[in-house]
């Protein structure tokens, strides 16, 4: 089967970096609960630049490592679950701005974290009928706009940001996804605030930790299985950034290593569908992916949607 080769990546990370005391004078809560609760010491919040704004600068970036230029990208997918506008979606501003080609398919995917690992899919299956060669895939997020201040359990959790990448076929390449959804708008999701027109992230923090600590290690499983792989043969999993305390329980669950886990969520905590994408991306820069290095990625989140990829560089 034909697979997917990953030939660059990019990531824009607003400016503003807000930290956890700065988060305090705007929610009851303290340096410490966060650090101890997830990891997390700062994330990043757009001033006013719009996800479209972050998605076009992510796969700018990543266009210019790939060396490729906009006439040879034949598919432009953007991850998100904060797009700018219900319509049009964020992937046709960032075809407009980018001047892809006319014929160039250009949709939103909202599978909430799991948005990157449902694109990989999804860019591939377009690139199999594409006359030109890329796909450009970004994961971009303006989560800070839809934040309630009031709930400090979730507020303090997210941040902004975009991730990209640029793929092609590739038969060297071997490509395998696990991909599900348990249907769920309970948990975890992104409405109307009652009695407003604004929107904001609601989600029962307990739950939604009980439901990723018993699906990754699952789906990392499952993934394992499918690609006909065993633990041994993976360089770094790179989990979905939400919770340092997730990732170190899937640790313990599956007692794989932990020297091969990718951590950054200190930095930008949970950036959503961004945030396989920009660890990928950190992950280039500091000379982690080497040819024949293989990741296996995984995530969790809204819908409630889950999935594992193992991509090979
Ligand atoms: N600051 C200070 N105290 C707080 C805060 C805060 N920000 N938030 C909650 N508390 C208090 C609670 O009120 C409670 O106090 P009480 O014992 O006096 O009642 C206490 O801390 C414990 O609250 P819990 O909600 O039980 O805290 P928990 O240890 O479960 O941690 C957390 C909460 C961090 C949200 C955890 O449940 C979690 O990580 N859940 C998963 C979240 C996640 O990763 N979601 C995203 C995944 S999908 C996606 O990415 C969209």
């Amino acid at each position: 089967m034909t697979g997917i080769q990953i030939v660059g990546t990019g990531r824009y990370i607003p400016q503003k970096i807000v930290t956890n005391d700065e988060i305090s004078k705007l929610t009851d809560t303290n340096d410490e609960w966060i650090r101890t609760r997830t990891g997390i010491c700062q994330r990043h919040f757009s001033e006013g630049e719009t996800n479209a704004d972050l998605a076009t600068a992510a796969a700018e970036k990543a266009m210019k490592a790939a060396g490729i230029s906009p006439d040879q990208v034949g598919t432009c997918i953007v991850a998100t679950f904060t797009p700018d506008h219900i319509s049009p979606a964020v992937a046709t501003q960032v075809h407009r701005r980018l001047s892809l080609p006319e014929h160039t398919p250009a949709l939103d995917i909202s599978a909430g974290c799991t948005g990157f690992l449902y694109g990989l899919t999804v860019a591939r299956g377009f690139l199999l009928q594409s006359e030109r060669p890329y796909a450009l895939l970004v994961g971009s997020e303006v989560i800070s706009r839809v934040l309630d201040f009031n709930d400090r359990s979730t507020c303090v959790l997210f941040g902004d940001g975009a991730g990209a990448a640029v793929l092609k076929l590739s038969d060297s390449h071997p490509f395998t996804s696990v991909l599900g959804c348990k249907g769920d708008d309970q948990m975890l999701g992104c409405t109307n605030a009652p009695g407003t027109e604004r929107q904001r992230i609601f989600m029962n923090g307990s739950e939604v930790f009980r439901f990723a600590v018993e699906t990754v290690p699952h789906c990392i499983d499952d993934t394992l299985k499918k690609a006909e792989l065993s633990p041994e043969d993976i360089d770094f999993f790179v989990c979905h950034q939400a919770n340092q305390r997730i990732i170190a329980s899937v640790i313990r669950k599956t007692h794989l290593p932990e020297h091969k886990f990718y951590l950054n969520v200190h930095n930008y905590g949970n950036t959503s569908a961004a945030s396989i994408p920009i660890a990928l991306d950190e992950m280039a820069e500091k000379g982690l992916l080497k040819p024949g290095t293989r990741t296996l990625c995984v995530g969790f989140g809204a819908g409630l949607t889950w999935g594992g990829a193992v991509v090979e560089w």
